[in-house]
């Protein structure tokens, strides 16, 4: 089944090793770019809604800016507890001459 897309950001906008929070009109998200690489996170922190994308990232972590919790950028995956409950969902990411989509998440009801 195809993914609905949407334009997020622009590449100009997220060099190698920076992160930011975008709102859609769905939800916030967390952009990171590692070394080129571009991965997307929902940005609300699980412990208590911290925005990961003004997280620091060290490697392929992010560090919450609130209270230090890390993710795996990823993978989602919570670093302190890594028990489902606790990951960040991820989004699927593609970059179309410069323009930075994510998968629209398919919940119509
Ligand atoms: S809100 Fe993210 S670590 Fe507490």
């Amino acid at each position: 089944m195809p993914s609905d897309f949407i334009t997020v950001a622009h590449i100009d906008d997220l060099p190698p090793g920076r992160c930011t929070s975008i709102e859609t009109d769905d939800c916030g998200i967390a952009l990171f770019n590692l070394e080129g690489r571009i991965y997307a996170l929902d940005n609300m922190c699980p412990h208590a809604g911290g925005p990961l994308g003004e997280g620091t990232i060290e490697g392929e972590h992010v560090s919450c800016p609130w209270h230090d919790w890390k993710f795996h950028i990823p993978t989602g995956v919570c670093q302190k507890n890594p028990t489902p409950s606790l990951n960040v969902p991820c989004y699927e990411v593609r970059v179309i001459e410069g323009a930075i989509q994510i998968a629209r998440p398919s919940q119509s009801s």
